[in-house]
């Protein structure tokens, strides 16, 4: 039995127990092997069950979310695949035309009950039918038009998976059941029928373009998306912000403007490197909303049952816009009456389906789990968007033409960062073998110490920490010595001495740190074991600036180590389980 697997089975420990009762040995503690164990055990009860019968009988048993692909020695040629919580789609690849754009969907006519005593195989005590199950037949033929009836299949969880092969995509739904059989011919089933059910599934053709999301000459997804950067972030922007005028308009939330600038207070909601942008992000819209901001991890957010009201506008910032608790705590929030915003790299993604209103960052595909350009856009969304709010603000006026300013030229800037790449790798072969790495700095650099650290940790899997610099004394200064790998960033901002007195605490305990500063600036660069020096921008956009070298060295480090850059151990692009 192969299996592909994506996401969790809640209720694993009951299944293995139960079939651990039958006799089955298992090999693993994974929730992978109880499903491979226990088709293999309801196969051993129904020989003539068909490999998708199979399969309808295993997912009845099943708790959690998952997409599944399955094949089996004892079904050859034939593929079943299926779906619950967790993305799936199906790619189609043919040599001449289909001869429909869509596939019905196939019911089970009854639910015959178990009558015998071979009820023994529910680990629940839900019902599986002995018997196999009637269908009403297919009234179209699935099969490419002409002599040609050669047909691939691509099961996958996302688009950008299979574009290379095909741009002819079906979206399976929870609880479809999709089954190609020997002769090539691909069936959805459905055991029960409702009321929304559409009966159909449509060809949709992916607008995808496929070097967007082709490596081309870089090593990893990943190394392609941090060198992106100066393109993403002109996507970002791209018919958002009239430079010469001074204006920024982001169609997806200018209805809403109006009940934004009344409401109690901000509430930004993420996981991972989402929540890091909120970081990065809440002093500006602190300062240009002149609102209170309240910036939470989705998980803690809630396990708090935090108090929301109908007046408090809620931003939900995903890349995948399918993470669950992020899209758990967007129902809470809107069940309780708050205005929903989402930020998201996914068009037609949950997130995006169950907001009032929001703004797609448009960074383009992201593939490599560790997230880099998706980042970078994410803070460019929510500065465009405290810009918007702020418009009418006479006082804030020069403020906002300073960033309007400073946007225009970032994309130059990032340019000039990346061309300190081969210095970076240099840099990474000096701390690539210890075993910690800790980022300090603090302000509007205190996300990117955050977002660096989980970029190593992500992908090297050393141990890194983003420290705010302001807590050193309160415990981190311990960890301090001259064995001990440390990266500060240090601008010229509103904290910049209070960054040289921590940067000089360092230094007392024989610390030598690499340090991320502005070009030319000599004051802090007399303290650095190493220097990566950026380009000065304006305060709030720094953090693009001072993150993508930490990026760069996670990426080199990772690369150094043998890990594997654009699918960590452990880890998930899209966590779509609770
Ligand atoms: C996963 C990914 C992270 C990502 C986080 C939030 O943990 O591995 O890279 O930052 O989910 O994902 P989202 O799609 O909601 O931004």
């Amino acid at each position: 039995m192969w299996i592909s697997f994506a996401g969790i089975i809640t209720n694993y420990k009951d299944v293995k127990q139960f079939l651990v009762q039958k006799g089955h040995k298992f090999r693993s503690d994974t929730d992978t092997e109880i499903i491979a164990k226990l088709i293999k055990h309801i196969h051993g009860l129904h020989p003539n069950y068909s490999f998708r019968e199979l399969v309808e009988q295993v997912i009845q048993q099943l708790e959690g979310a998952f997409a599944l692909c399955f094949k089996s020695m004892h079904f050859p040629g034939e593929v079943v695949a299926t779906r619950r919580g967790s993305p799936l789609l199906v790619g189609i690849k043919t040599k001449t035309k289909l001869a429909t754009d869509h596939i019905p969907i196939l019911y089970s006519k009854e639910h015959s009950k178990l009558k015998d005593t071979q009820s023994d195989h529910r680990p629940h005590g839900h019902e599986i039918p002995a018997h196999g199950l009637a269908r009403s037949q297919s009234t179209s033929e699935f099969l490419p038009q002409g002599d040609n009836k050669e047909v691939e299949y691509f099961f996958a969880s996302d688009a950008s998976a299979i574009i290379e092969h095909t741009d002819r995509v079906i979206y399976l739904l929870d609880d479809d059941v999709a089954s190609v059989e020997k002769e090539g011919v691909l069936k959805i089933h459905r055991l029960k029928r409702t009321l929304e059910d559409t009966h159909a599934r449509e060809i949709t053709t992916l607008k995808m373009e496929i070097q967007q999301i082709m490596k081309g000459n870089f090593s990893s997804f990943m190394q392609k998306e941090i060198f992106e950067q100066p393109e993403s972030v002109v996507t970002t922007m791209r018919g958002r912000i009239n430079f010469d005028s001074e204006t920024v308009v982001l169609g997806g939330i200018k209805d809403y403007i109006g009940e934004i600038r009344r409401c109690r207070r901000l509430l930004l909601i993420a996981c991972g490197t989402s929540y890091n942008s909120a970081i990065a992000t809440r002093q500006l819209l602190e300062e240009l909303t002149e609102l209170p901001v309240m910036v939470d991890l989705a998980s803690d957010f809630l396990d708090r049952n935090t108090p929301i009201f109908r007046d408090d506008v809620c931003f939900f910032i995903s890349q995948s816009g399918e993470t669950a608790d992020t899209l758990m705590a967007l129902r809470y929030c809107k069940q309780r009456g708050a205005l929903i915003v989402g930020i998201t790299n996914t068009v037609g993604s949950s997130i995006c389906r169950e907001s009032h209103c929001g703004v797609h960052i448009n960074a383009g595909p992201e593939i490599g789990v560790a997230s880099t350009k998706a980042y970078t856009s994410q803070i460019i969304s929510l500065v465009m968007f405290a810009l918007m709010v702020s418009e009418d603000r006479i006082s804030a006026q020069p403020r906002r033409s300073e960033i309007i300013q400073g946007l225009r030229n970032l994309p130059d800037q990032i340019k000039e960062v990346l061309e300190l790449d081969s210095k970076i790798q240099e840099i990474s072969k000096k701390v690539f073998e210890k075993k910690s790495l800790l980022v300090l700095g603090r302000g509007y650099n205190y996300a990117t110490c955050l977002e660096g650290a989980l970029k190593i940790k992500e992908i090297t899997y050393m141990h890194s920490e983003g420290i705010l610099a302001g807590e050193l004394k309160h415990g981190p200064l311990a960890l301090v010595d001259k064995g001990m790998p440390i990266i500060m960033i240090c601008t010229r901002d509103n904290v910049f001495v209070k960054c040289m007195n921590a940067l000089q605490q360092v230094t007392a305990r024989e610390g030598r740190p690499i340090l991320i500063c502005h070009k030319n600036d000599q004051e802090p660069q007399k303290y650095g074991s190493s220097v990566l020096e950026v380009p000065k921008t304006v305060d709030c956009l720094q953090g693009i600036l001072t993150v993508i070298p930490l990026q760069l060295v996670s990426y080199h480090v990772a690369v150094l180590k043998g890990c594997n850059v654009d699918c960590p151990r452990n880890l998930a692009k899209s966590v779509t389980v609770e």
